[in-house]
């Protein structure tokens, strides 16, 4: 079992990255969206293969975040390049008084999410919408924690989706992000390191580490970073 799933993992990540580097934004049937945004070539693709047998991936990351915040209260979390709301639902039954907001560039996914969250009997306290990180559409201080999962290697601006980030978030909230390992992110689209680009939106602590999933298969780059607790954001 544990031989097929890294098998499938493997498998996974080299035809995505083969399937991208040939592909010139080859456009999902109903949004002009594709490989581009989501590694994949359609919502639907992609939904199946990590709600699917690839699902234990974001329960590990529920799991991680839980960990990460630890004692401190958290009230509203946002999931940014949410796709099809995985996490944002194995986080909402794990965290049962936090509210959590998803947001994503690709209308496919949201709708796929909405759905999720429909059927999970938590849809009061999950939401999803689409928009682009550059330009979130939430005011100032409006989350505690911010989180991403291998979305930050599709921004185009990820400068501008960092200081996003920092915006929304509340004196002493957090960025929990998770991307693929800094080399495989510059190979794929000379994307900069995840720690340059929180240092550029001014965060006042940030550490990167490796995420493993499954078992100890460095799968991610994690970044952690805070905002100071005195003085408004931006
Ligand atoms: C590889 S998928 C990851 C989805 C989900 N976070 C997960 O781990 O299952 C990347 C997601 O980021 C979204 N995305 C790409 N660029 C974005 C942007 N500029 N703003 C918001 N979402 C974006 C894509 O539409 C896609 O759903």
């Amino acid at each position: 079992m544990r031989a097929r799933v890294l098998v499938l993992v493997g498998a996974s990540l080299v035809a995505v990255v083969a399937l991208r580097r040939r592909s010139t934004s080859r456009p999902s049937p109903s949004t002009g969206l594709g490989w581009r945004s989501c590694s994949a070539p359609s919502a639907a693709w992609y939904d199946a293969l990590f709600g699917g047998p690839l699902r234990g991936l974001q329960q590990h990351v529920a799991a991680d975040l839980l960990v990460l915040t630890g004692d401190t209260p958290v009230s509203d979390v946002l999931d940014i390049g949410s796709g099809p709301g995985i996490l944002a639902v194995e986080l909402g039954h794990l965290a049962p008084s936090t509210r959590i907001t998803g947001i994503d560039i690709d209308p496919d996914m949201v709708e796929r999410a909405s759905t999720r969250a429909a059927h999970s009997g938590l849809d009061g306290r999950i939401s999803f919408q689409a928009g682009d990180v550059a330009e979130l559409p939430f005011p100032n201080a409006s989350f505690d924690v911010v989180t991403s999962t291998f979305s930050v290697h599709h921004w185009t601006d990820a400068a501008a989706g960092f200081a996003e980030i920092r915006r929304v978030l509340r004196p002493g909230g957090r960025a929990i992000i998770y991307d693929l390992p800094d080399w495989w992110g510059r190979i794929e689209r000379g994307a900069g390191p995840l720690a340059t680009g929180a240092a550029g939106a001014g965060f006042a602590a940030t550490r990167t580490t490796v995420f493993r999933w499954p078992w100890r298969v460095p799968l991610a780059t994690r970044l952690e970073a805070r905002v100071p607790t005195a003085g408004p954001p931006g």
